[in-house]
């Protein structure tokens, strides 16, 4: 499908606009950012390899049943999805202890999560992306109140297809962020589904595979993320 003028540039992907006013072009680039964009830099390859993640994950999780904004690839770095109303707020499903869970409860890293953790937090940089509640949401609007058990119960849905995915190839699914937004008043999961917005670690060597390693300048970024695309059989360099 034909990019037409760019309508939004965020911190690893570019959205343009095409001649369908119900799709958009995703592209991923190379850049990485973390801490609310403080550390920045341009990592070779990961923008194809989280393009080409993204599309296969999606196209599992529309498989098992997970309604999502994917459509098809757009050649390596980019792909065709539905253009989405996003809602403001970030799901993020917890299976085990890390990051931000740690520092704010005093909770030990690793420890199993059962049954997992579910949080909302606002998209919003400046005020560093806050942990909000059900009530923040409907008070303030930043979602239907008829929208916040489906965010929950297709976070839930996602959480038990992609911890079994992740298990067969002998990675712990340890926490990840998801974004939704409505297409023509259907709820649909937007956004993408890469190393970036995950934390996945080697079942054996507890190893992080995933943007942490940007994070704790671990080295071997893409590396890791190309390791986890093969172990899932993700074809990188081709379709
Ligand atoms: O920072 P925290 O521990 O709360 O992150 C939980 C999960 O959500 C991590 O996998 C992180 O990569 C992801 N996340 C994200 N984008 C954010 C916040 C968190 O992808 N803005």
């Amino acid at each position: 499908m034909e990019k037409r003028e760019e309508l939004y540039a965020g911190k690893a992907k570019t959205v343009y606009a095409t001649e369908d006013p119900d799709r958009l072009v995703l592209q991923f680039r190379d850049d990485a950012s973390a801490f609310d964009g403080t550390k920045r830099e341009a990592l070779a390859r990961k923008g194809e390899v989280n393009n080409r993640f993204n599309a296969h994950l999606m196209r599992h999780l529309a498989a098992a049943g997970v309604p999502n904004h994917f459509e098809s690839l757009n050649g390596a770095d980019e792909s065709v999805v539905k253009r989405l109303e996003m809602l403001p707020v970030e799901c993020v499903v917890r299976n085990r202890a890390a990051g931000s869970l740690c520092r704010r409860l005093g909770i030990a890293p690793g420890r199993e999560l059962d049954p997992p953790i579910f949080e909302f937090f606002l998209k919003d940089d400046e005020l560093g992306d806050p942990m909000i509640n059900e009530s923040h949401i409907v008070t303030f609007g930043w979602a239907e109140a008829d929208e916040i058990e489906p965010m929950k119960a297709i976070s839930r849905q996602v959480n038990d297809v992609l911890t079994g995915l992740f298990a067969d190839a002998s990675i712990t699914l340890v926490d990840y962020k998801l974004e939704f937004g409505r297409f023509h008043g259907e709820l649909l999961l937007g956004d993408e589904f890469s190393p970036d917005g995950c934390r996945l670690w080697d079942a054996r060597s507890g190893e992080s595979l995933d943007k942490d390693r940007f994070r704790q300048d671990l080295g071997g970024v893409i590396e890791a993320y190309e390791e986890v695309a093969r172990r899932l059989a993700i074809p990188l360099g081709e379709e």
